[in-house]
């Protein structure tokens, strides 16, 4: 069988038609009428193309674009050395990969907070350029205004309340939330006071059960869990970490599968094939003629 000697552009590019058999689209309405009607839905990070095409076809309605790229894309030791360039860049091309899923992108580090304006703008380019369904904002109730001035410019914001790690060097480290009885009062007021200003969804990392699940009971918004245990709407966990190509994962993102490993055995496999000479079969041919004359161009 003749081998293509190029990529099929089919299986790198998208097709920009609808296909008949495309999964329909997920919109924060979808959302709305899950949380209503009680379903519980998955939530993924995810930094590019591939994947995303993967997790559209395996059924995951919500993708996050999340700053954690800033690790474990780029080998950063925290999320705040997010660029915004590149956050904008991957949410374009997670969209890409998956049109029909619900996309949130991650505002990183500094692109919010300093400036109303200049966060709204940059709110802007995420719908625009990156093609996001939603911005993620880590936030507390001080985020109030600004949450409502991006509504009021038509920008859908997912309010991230608990656990912030933007704030992690402020702090002095990762923290869970909530767990004391005043900063379960805190967090509570602080969701109510964002989705109060215009959020359409809230996001909780890491804080007790009872807590999100009073969140969650006082809410009229999606209420998606990052450890925030199971009352939650939704629940995001990192891909890496569920993937198995993590070092180490959080007790509710235990690896569903081992790709590090399989990563390896691939690579190894590589390393023999390589070693042995065996590439398959070899695609790019000459005519005769042409081998003829090139032969005899060599002076053989
Ligand atoms: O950036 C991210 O991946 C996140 C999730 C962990 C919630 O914000």
């Amino acid at each position: 069988m003749q081998v293509p000697a190029v990529r099929p552009e089919s299986s790198a590019a998208l097709p920009d038609a609808p296909r008949e058999d495309a999964p329909s689209a997920i919109t924060i309405r979808t959302l709305s009428k899950w949380r209503r009607e009680g379903v519980r839905f998955a939530c993924l990070t995810c930094y590019d193309a591939t994947t995303a095409r993967w997790l559209e076809r395996a059924g995951v309605p919500v993708l996050l674009v999340g700053d954690t790229a800033a690790e474990v894309i780029l080998g950063h030791p925290a999320t705040i050395h997010a660029p915004l360039e590149f956050m904008i860049t991957l949410t374009a091309a997670v969209k890409r990969g998956a049109p029909s899923r619900f996309v949130m992108a991650d505002m990183p580090f500094l692109s919010y907070g300093a400036e109303d304006a200049e966060g709204i703008r940059n709110a802007g380019r995420f719908l625009v350029e990156g093609s996001a369904d939603a911005v993620k904002l880590e936030c507390d109730r001080s985020h109030a205004a600004l949450v409502t001035l991006m509504s009021r410019a038509g920008i859908p914001v997912v309010a991230h309340v608990g656990s912030r790690p933007q704030h992690a060097r402020r702090r002095g480290g990762y923290w869970a939330a909530g767990r004391s009885a005043e900063s379960a009062r805190e967090l509570l007021d602080d969701a109510r006071a964002l989705e109060d200003a215009g959020a359409t969804t809230l996001l909780i990392e890491a804080a007790p059960a009872e807590v999100a699940e009073a969140i969650v009971e006082r809410s009229s918004v999606p209420v998606i869990g990052c450890g925030a245990g199971p009352a939650c709407h939704g629940q995001v966990v990192v891909l890496q970490d569920l993937l198995g190509l993590t070092d180490w994962q959080p007790a509710f993102a235990a690896p569903a599968a081992r790709l590090g490993e399989s990563i390896a055995n691939a690579a190894r496999s590589w390393i023999d094939r390589v070693g042995r000479g065996d590439l398959g079969s070899h695609p790019y041919l000459m005519s005769d003629a042409d081998r003829e004359a090139f032969r005899r161009s060599l002076g053989r």
